[in-house]
């Protein structure tokens, strides 16, 4: 079946460019479970309003036996079952001619969008954004979710969510036939050090992080840079929460978020992520450290945490 290319309107200037959206190819034995991301919440309107596109294509469907055979017993003995290369493989080469085909068809749509606009905008139209999604247009990686991958992170999120995307491959069973992923697959991402029975709730993850970056994906009044691990907080984590009402039980809201002084709710605000990430995430504390993201004023809040 030929896919429709999508495409989003990028402002540059008093241009408008339409450029291919993040597509994102699954290969998976559970297709149906995609529906949580394509269909709901803040993914599932992203989705509606074509920001992004979600392709499944199940192994199944690229066997050649009456059985639709797709794993079988390891070399070597062990127990469980290992999914076969070629299924995979044969999977693989379909989606890769679609994302061929609609990168075509959007490089057409990309000309005539061009042949419209003034030449000098065609020059504004290389700054980085649009750069880097045609760059990666028709290129995507073709990742595998996998315990042994790389852990995956905001920053990676933020890498797809500038990206075309990606073709993710989900194991089940023992894994996948390694010569498909010495052949095949470009980088391999875990979701984190545990093990799932497969690859499915590891992308749905993913792609819930990445397309709730995508500009346009959240509401007015939602963002997503005062998140956690987020640049604006300088990495760390993000500081507690409080709504209606005033007094819960006998707990009231800290006094502070009450007071209207706003920057007096900034700093409160910046203290509570400085403790709550020294308690609970050492680590990034250290790597803003290094980084020069740590103020003096920081620093010496810091200071009255550890001091005895
Ligand atoms: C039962 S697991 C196989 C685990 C494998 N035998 C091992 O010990 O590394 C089946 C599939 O789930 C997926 N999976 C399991 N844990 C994962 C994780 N932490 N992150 C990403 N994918 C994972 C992978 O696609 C894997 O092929």
């Amino acid at each position: 079946m030929l896919i429709s290319p999508r495409v989003e309107s990028i402002p540059i200037g008093l241009q408008t460019f339409r450029i291919a959206a993040m597509r994102i190819d699954l290969v998976t034995l559970f297709p149906e479970m995609f529906s949580v991301v394509r269909d709901l919440g803040v993914t599932g309107r992203a989705h509606g309003n074509q920001l992004w596109s979600l392709h499944t294509h199940s192994p199944r469907d690229y066997t050649e036996d009456v059985h639709r055979t797709v794993d079988d017993r390891p070399y070597g003995g062990g127990p469980g079952m290992v999914m076969m290369a070629e299924p995979l493989t044969r999977a693989l080469s379909v989606i890769r001619t679609q994302r061929a085909t609609q990168d075509l068809a959007g490089q057409d749509q990309d000309t005539q969008e061009q042949d419209a606009q003034e030449q000098d905008a065609q020059e504004q139209a290389t700054q980085e954004h649009v750069a880097q999604k045609q760059a990666t247009t028709g290129q995507a990686p073709v990742v595998l979710l996998s315990p042994i991958g790389k852990p995956f992170d905001q920053a990676q999120a933020q890498r797809l969510a500038h990206s075309a995307g990606a073709i993710f491959i989900c194991g089940r069973y023992e894994g996948i036939d390694q010569r498909f992923i010495d052949q095949h697959v470009d980088e391999q991402w875990s979701l984190g050090d545990f093990v799932l029975s497969g690859g499915e709730i590891a992308a749905l993850a993913m792609i819930d992080a990445a397309v709730r970056l995508l500009p346009g994906a959240l509401n007015h009044g939602q963002s997503s840079a005062q998140d956690s691990f987020q640049e604006s907080l300088s990495g760390l984590l993000d500081s507690p929460h409080y709504t209606r009402p005033e007094n819960l039980n006998g707990q009231a809201v800290p006094a502070v978020l009450l007071s209207g002084n706003h920057a007096n709710i900034a700093r409160w605000r910046r203290e509570q992520s400085l403790a709550i990430t020294l308690a609970n995430r050492p680590d990034l504390l250290e790597q803003a450290r290094a980084r020069g993201l740590l103020t003096k004023a920081d620093e010496r809040y810091l200071l009255t945490l550890v001091a005895p």
